[in-house]
């Protein structure tokens, strides 16, 4: 405990001398994320990291995430420098699609509208018309049908089939995945509903199909916490990682927070309910890297450039 908090003093005092602020994803350690808390920092789900990095004025912005939210902090903010405590985190629908392969996808198929989650690199951005975050893909996905666009979809292939199933567009979908969620079992998740009658089902749509269907409500990290401070419920079952419970039970302490269940246990689950990426975030790195920072993102000009097109159309979207 004491250790912590002369950890947390010295990286206040470090962010304070280099107009820096502290962004996590509610992913991270909870002492990350009181942290961002504790030093007026911020905590939020991708598309809201994202927007917060781009216009709060300081000179650097430590991202607590995983690489592709450093990347895009920095394809947004160009003139601000952006550290991360480490740039080995990385993200499993990131890796699913390298640029070569994505590119001869694209290539293959000219007459489609090219949509890519968040979740990818600045050089699969760069090649984008769109790109969305699980906040605002459904909505995103709805307004290009409507314009009787077909879509091509990258990389998560679980949340391009509720997008496709949800609005009727013609979408062509790369088969990427996330390790987390897609863990989560609607067999193990339809006897626990049995066990808590009470309570709500809250499912990220980077889950299976057969998991989202049991959902009471399906969204992005910020709309499921949301759901969870307002609807009434004293239970939720959460198939979502488990870095979330912390804001959840923050929010509301008088209401329980229970892990979805997922296929595998102990040693052979590395990323059962929790990204290994997003727990290489933790406090001495931070601290290590206001000291002497080696984990500063950069992005190659002619890459930001042309990903900054697509990322500014979701935002402004949004906004
Ligand atoms: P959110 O956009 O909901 O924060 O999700 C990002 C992510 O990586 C989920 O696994
Ligand atoms: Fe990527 Fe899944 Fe980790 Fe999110 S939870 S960063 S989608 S591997």
């Amino acid at each position: 405990q004491q250790e912590v908090q002369q950890l947390n003093d010295e990286i206040i005092e470090r962010l304070k001398e280099q107009n820096a602020v502290l962004v996590a994803h509610y992913y991270t350690d909870p002492l990350v994320q009181a942290l961002a808390e504790k030093s007026g920092g911020f905590i939020g789900d991708s598309l809201e990291m994202a927007r917060y990095g781009r216009d709060v004025e300081a000179d650097t912005v430590i991202v607590a995430g995983v690489k592709f939210m450093g990347e895009t902090s920095k394809i947004l903010s160009p003139n601000k420098r952006i550290l991360m405590p480490t740039l080995e985190a990385t993200c499993s629908l990131d890796l699913g699609c390298p640029i070569d392969e994505f590119e001869a996808f694209c290539d293959a198929h000219p007459d489609r509208t090219v949509v890519v989650y968040a979740n990818t690199s600045a050089a699969v951005k760069a090649r984008a018309d769109w790109v969305v975050t699980s906040s605002v893909a459904l909505d995103i996905v709805d307004h290009l049908d409507r314009q009787g666009e077909k879509i091509l979809w990258a990389p998560d292939q679980h949340l391009g089939g509720y997008v496709q199933k949800q609005t009727g567009a013609d979408m062509l979908l790369w088969n990427g995945s996330c390790i987390v969620h897609e863990e989560f079992k609607a067999k193990g998740l339809m006897d626990m509903k049995a066990m808590y009658p009470d309570a709500a089902v809250l499912v990220h749509p980077e889950s299976p199909d057969s998991v989202i269907e049991i959902a009471d409500v399906v969204g992005s990290t910020t709309q499921l916490l949301e759901a969870s401070a307002t609807m009434p419920n004293p239970q939720f079952i959460v198939a979502t990682d488990r870095g979330i419970f912390y804001k959840m039970q923050q929010r509301s302490p008088q209401k329980s927070f229970i892990e979805a269940p997922t296929g595998g246990s102990g040693a052979q689950c590395r990323s059962c309910a929790h990204c290994p990426w997003m727990a290489m975030n933790d406090l001495e790195r931070i601290k290590q890297e206001l000291i002497a920072p080696k984990n500063e993102v950069f992005v190659d000009d002619t890459l930001i450039e042309k990903a900054v097109i697509p990322l500014n159309r979701m935002l402004d979207f949004a906004s």
